[in-house]
């Protein structure tokens, strides 16, 4: 039905997961950070009013899937495996997978994970490259919310937390004794996922993209929640 109302020119309906500061989180009652603000600024140049789901990051794609949500901007990383899925837009950010420690740990680079018990938020990328470690005899803990992954690494339930460098960077912020290593686990690019087939939605949030980077708007938005 979102579908429909997109067609009809009206409501552009946003599926994310409001956990992952800068890119989204809960303000009061808001949610804000820069897929919000980029996502209301396709939606204005689309003339259209934006509606924003939040809902578990693993069911982003079924709900674009299925048409329930036209778009998902969630800081999601584009990977092969999920293109069998959806369709992404261009890139509009650079990210990687940032291992977090306690401030005393011996683990000095993502190297030294075999073995260890590493939390990481369900369905994420990070999820899915500790879990290649299993093999190597490491435990993968998956947490609903990236948070609880740091809360269980601060209490000492856990050795490390793998996810995207700049939640990474807010979490410890909020946290005692807890550092980032230097070294990232992965590099990636965060795009916009939609249907798979809908060129149409696809054509116009790629259009709007490139006049939201050329006219400034995208660095301003980036600007107001990652100081340099
Ligand atoms: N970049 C990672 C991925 O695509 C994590 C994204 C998590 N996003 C969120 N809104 N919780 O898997």
């Amino acid at each position: 039905e979102a579908a429909e109302t997109e067609a009809a020119g009206g409501v552009l309906v946003m599926a994310t997961n409001a956990e992952f500061p800068p890119y989204e989180y809960h303000d009061g009652g808001e949610i804000v950070g820069i897929d919000a603000e980029i996502a209301k600024a396709i939606a204005g140049e689309l003339g259209m009013e934006l509606e924003i789901e939040d809902i578990a990051f693993d069911s982003i794609i079924p709900e674009i899937t299925s048409g329930k949500a036209d778009m998902g901007l969630a800081g999601m990383t584009v990977t092969e495996d999920r293109k069998q899925s959806v369709d992404f837009s261009d890139t509009y950010a650079k990210a990687s997978q940032k291992v977090i420690v306690k401030e005393d740990s011996e683990i000095a680079s993502p190297d030294d994970l075999a073995g260890k018990i590493v939390g990481v938020q369900l369905g994420t990328t990070g999820d899915i490259y500790v879990s290649d470690l299993e093999a190597d005899g490491t435990t993968v803990e998956r947490y609903n919310k990236g948070f609880e992954a740091v809360q269980a690494l601060s209490q000492g339930k856990i050795d490390a937390v793998v996810i995207d460098g700049e939640p990474a960077k807010t979490f410890v912020a909020q946290t005692e004794g807890l550092k980032i290593l230097e070294e990232s686990f992965t590099d990636e690019e965060y795009a916009i996922a939609v249907k798979k087939g809908n060129t149409e939605l696809l054509d116009k949030i790629n259009g709007a993209l490139k006049t939201l980077k050329e006219n400034g708007t995208l660095d301003e938005i980036v600007a107001k929640y990652i100081k340099a």
